[in-house]
């Protein structure tokens, strides 16, 4: 995995400060761009999701500096995920919602270095997820997943 581990350290490091705000801006810009997901969360604590989303990106920045650890843990995350009703197609909207509110909490250090390691990472941590789930192949073709982003 090519990953910018130092960088991801210390953007993580800064968003921890205001987890709060940052899991807020995360849900606010995920259920106003995509607005499909929102029924996927409607028996969810939200206090409790987003506890839970912000511990598991702390999971994965501690992991960096040992990948191989992460597969079996994101490939079973992302086998729960087809439960939850997660599709591929969701992926992509996801992650750019995660890239928008770290835009949004880390402002003049959201640099484009910045922007590309996180982006680099969360395509390579979802990728990773679905391969822990049983899509059908034709719903993890690129296309498929380009064409349904904007759920
Ligand atoms: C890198 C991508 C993602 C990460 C790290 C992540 C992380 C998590 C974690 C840690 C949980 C708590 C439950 C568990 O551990 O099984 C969770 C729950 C959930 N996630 Fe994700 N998630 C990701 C992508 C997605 C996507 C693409 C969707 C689709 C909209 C989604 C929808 C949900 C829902 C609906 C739940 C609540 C499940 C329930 O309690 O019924 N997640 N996620």
């Amino acid at each position: 995995m090519a990953l910018q581990v130092e960088l991801l350290e210390a953007s993580f490091a800064r968003i921890k400060e205001r987890q709060t705000d940052f899991t807020d801006c995360f849900y606010a810009i995920l259920f106003k761009d995509y607005p499909d997901v929102k029924p996927l969360f409607a028996h969810v604590s939200m206090d409790d999701q987003s506890k839970k989303l912000f511990d598991s990106l702390a999971l994965v920045v501690r992991g960096l500096r040992n990948p191989e650890a992460l597969m079996e843990p994101l490939k079973g995350l992302g086998t729960r995920h087809v439960q939850y009703g997660a599709v591929p197609a969701h992926y992509p909207a996801v992650g750019a919602t995660l890239l928008q509110a770290f835009a949004n909490i880390l402002q003049e250090d959201w640099t484009s270095e910045v922007e590309w390691a996180w982006a680099n990472a969360y395509s390579i941590i979802a990728q990773i997820m679905l391969e822990g789930s049983e899509y059908p192949p034709e719903l993890l073709q690129p296309k498929a997943l380009v064409e349904r982003a904007s759920l």
